[in-house]
Parts: C-alpha cells; structure tokens; sequence
C-alpha cells in the first residue's frame, strides 16, 4: 500500500476509541504499523521520542487539540517533515485552510473519511518516500522571493538550492543535478526563456522538469515558455501551498514517467540481450570444445560481483557482460575459429580481432554501454603484454579483470581437442602462478572466495558437471 518495501509506522491522535478502530479496520495492511493516542500531549510526546512516517489527528481533543498539534510538530526540524493528515468534523473553507496554515498534508472531513482515507494516507506515503526530499533549483534575482520560497519548500521536506540569475543556474544545473528547476522569467545575465531553451536543448539535462514564475499573466507569456519545453508556470504572487501542489504534481508525473521508462528499457534491454545471447550460443554450440563457456564466465563474474558488494544492477550488466564477453567472435571467419589444430600467427592474429569487434557490436547498444569494457579488455593483462591496448594494472576496467579470471579458469577446467579439460587442483594452481603477471592479483583472490561459497558449488561447479556428462 505505502508504496515501499518497508514498514510505514503511522501515529493516530483521536479522543474517540470508535474512530480509532474505524482508522486500524481501514489501513489494516501487511507493512503498515499503527500506534494510537487519545490526546495532543500524548502525541507530541510519541512524535519526540520515535520516528513515524505519518500522524492522522483529530481536530478536537481534550489537553491540546489537533490544530496546536500541528503548530507544535512544525517547530522541531524532526517532525516538521512528517505528513499529517488532519480529520474533522467541520470542513468549512475556513478550517480547511486553517488546517493547511499549521502544515497539514491533507485534510478530510469525517464524513468522507471512510472512502478515502486509505487512499490518502497511500499517496501520502509515496510522495513522502518519491516526491518530497527531491533537489529544487530555485532561480530568481530577488533575494526577498527566493528566501520566501526557499522557507516555503524546505518545511515541506524538499532540499533547496539557489541561484540569482541564469547564468549561475547553468552551473549549478551541471554539478547538482537537481530534481526540478523554478525559475523567474525576467532575471539580469541569462533569463528564464534562455535558461529554459538552454537545458531542453542539452540531452544530458533536458529531461529536469522547468516551472517558470514571474508576475506578467499574459498568455503570451506563458504560451511561450511553455513552448520552450517548460512543465509548469506559476503567477506572482502565489502562496507556498500552491507551490507544493504544483511541484508535487509536476514531480510524481515525472518520477512515474522515469519508473515507466526504465521498465520499457528493462524490457527492451531483456530482448535484445536474449536474441545476442542466442547467437552466442549459436556460436558456441558449433564447437563441443567451447559449448556452455559464456554462460559459465557469467555465473562466476556474477558471484565474484556478489561478493565484492557491487549494487544489483551492475551484477545483472556483469551477467549480462559474462555472456557476451566473446561476442566478437562472431566476425571471426569459421575456418580460423572451428579449426582443430594449432592456428598460424596469422590465424591467430585474427582471432585476436574479437575484442575489439565485440566493442563495435556493442557500442551502438545505450543500456549496454557499461558492458564494453567486458567485452574490450578481457584479453589484457595485468602486466600489460594482453590485448587489443596492452593496457597494464589498474588501468584495464575491473570488469573485465574480473572476466579474465573467470574466462581462464572456465578455458583451463574445459575440454579442448588437444588436452582434456584440468582438474580444479590443477586449474587453481595455474591461476594462482598467473598472479600479478597474466591476471590481477585482487581479482584472482577474490575468485578464490568465491569458489569457497556454496554459490560456486552449486551454481557454477553443478552446471558444470551437466555439460561434462552431456
Ligand atoms: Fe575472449
């Protein structure tokens, strides 16, 4: 429901044991922790002493009602940021936007509360973790708007930074990166239209959602920056709460539409290697001597990864970089590459070819950008006599170091046609003599970790043992 994998704990302030039971019958929901109390005091008490991820607060209490709550937790740096959702049994204009003055998040009447609490209480927590906390790059040349502004946002969680005209708002777009930029049209220097026109036109950053202010309201105006690629337009002057409402929109628009993205390039990515990954095997499958080798570098460079620490999505390229390290090899003519016996200089010079073609095969492939280096430099070696660059020691990616532990001991433990595959005994003591000359001394040790894992035992060696038998 929250919209996150952990556990949401959520603190209710009401006098009434009935409501409270309506609220725990409603957000009853496997990650969500619910805590109550009947008053205020008690609340402000519970919000100093544990972290929460939300309050629901009634407006009339006995000792400190709902609205003194609210002005209470805005006070602390700890608990400004928490949302809060107010519930009463008024819901006249004036109460709402009183409730909205002392920083509730929403605001439900009791009688509505039923059908759209849960909803509430769910998109609140997913702008608390997706949307709030965001980087914004407020742009203006009065120092007085942006100290209002920058006030405004920080006590709704977002991280604020600032510029005083265009020109530095470059800058700070290139090394921040921010999140969102809001920025005033009429500035000295470089203006809002040239700062806009200037980031949709630069691809690295035109994707950072633009919100134009100023205080001209003609149409024109906001047609033409609108034009220009900007997401919003606010008039001067405007309150902080339709700040935060149009920022919170804009904002869960684009992380939706960036979480759209990357599943489609997930997918797309997903094909695409499966039909590379398909020729390899088709390349492989030619040869009984070379059968199963990719899929089996990608099994151990993955488990190496593992237990270097490295993050999930660069495991899942390293998988991906294991089964295509050979790619190139599909340019590499059949005579050369199936022969049996042992290749002339110039055969072997051919093959020596298959990096560098698995690098052109690549390159055309963004989402595979990483994996280059797999395929490249897996040939070089540590003291720099490998191929295609003869790069040497720290200078050949890690990527592909590993890869070249991972490739040599897979080639050693395989069959070929002029000697049967080696034992492990045998194989680990090549490797280890290879240390530091042929292959990187780091990466050679932590291969020897991980061939001590049950990863390695069951995941590479059983594999393995099924391509032999086969
Ligand atoms: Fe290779």
């Amino acid at each position: 429901m929250a919209g996150d994998n952990h556990q949401k704990r959520i603190l209710i302030a009401d006098d009434s044991s009935s409501v409270i039971l309506l609220y725990k019958q409603l957000l009853c929901t496997p990650g969500i922790e619910i805590e109550t109390v009947s008053n205020g005091v008690d609340a402000l008490k519970r919000m100093s002493e544990a972290a929460f991820d939300l309050i629901i607060t009634d407006v009339h209490m006995p000792h400190m009602d709902g609205i003194t709550l609210c002005r209470e937790l805005q006070k602390e740096e700890v608990t400004q940021k928490v949302p809060i959702i107010i519930v009463s049994d008024f819901d006249s204009e004036t109460d709402v936007e009183t409730g909205f003055e002392v920083g509730a998040s929403a605001y439900l009447g009791k009688k509505e509360v039923r059908d759209t609490l849960c909803r509430t209480v769910s998109d609140l927590l997913w702008k608390y973790d997706h949307v709030r906390q965001k980087l914004i790059l407020v742009v203006d040349d009065s120092k007085a708007t942006i100290s209002v502004i920058e006030k405004g946002l920080k006590e709704n969680s977002f991280n604020v930074v600032t510029a005083s005209d265009g020109l530095v708002a470059k800058d700070l777009v290139i090394s921040m990166n921010p999140d969102l930029i809001l920025c005033d049209l009429r500035m000295p220097n470089l203006d809002g239209y040239g700062l806009c026109k200037w980031l949709k036109m630069n691809a690295p950053v035109a994707h950072i959602p633009f919100v134009a202010m100023s205080s001209g309201e003609e149409q024109y105006v906001i047609r033409r920056i609108i034009q220009y690629g900007a997401a919003g337009y606010l008039s001067k002057p405007f309150s902080t709460s339709q700040l935060i409402v149009l920022l919170d929109r804009i904002l869960s628009d684009h992380f939706r539409f960036l979480l759209q993205e990357s599943e489609r390039l997930r997918i797309e990515r997903g094909a695409l290697v499966n039909s590379i990954s398909s020729l390899v095997t088709a390349l492989e499958a030619r040869d009984p001597y070379t059968k199963g080798h990719s899929e089996s570098v990608s099994i151990i460079v993955t488990g190496m990864a593992s237990l270097m620490g490295a993050e999930r999505d660069d495991i899942d390229l390293l998988a991906i970089g294991g089964r295509l390290h050979d790619i190139g090899k599909i340019g590499i003519r059949d005579h050369v590459l199936l022969k049996p016996g042992r290749l002339t200089e110039e055969e072997f010079s051919q093959i020596k070819e298959h990096p560098t073609i698995g690098k052109r095969i690549l390159e055309p492939i963004p989402s595979l950008t990483k994996i280059i280096p797999v395929a490249n430099s897996h040939h070089e070696r540590w003291d720099g006599n490998g191929y295609p660059d003869k790069l040497r020691g720290e200078k050949i990616p890690i990527w592909a170091r590993i890869t070249a532990v991972a490739d040599t001991y897979d080639a050693l433990t395989s069959d070929r046609p002029y000697r049967a595959g080696m034992t492990d005994a045998k194989a680990f003591e090549i490797i280890r003599e290879v240390r530091g000359t042929q292959l990187c001394p780091d990466c050679v040790d932590l291969f020897f970790r991980y061939v001590e894992t049950p990863g390695f035992i069951n995941g590479y060696r059983k594999r393995k043992d099924e391509a032999i038998r086969m």
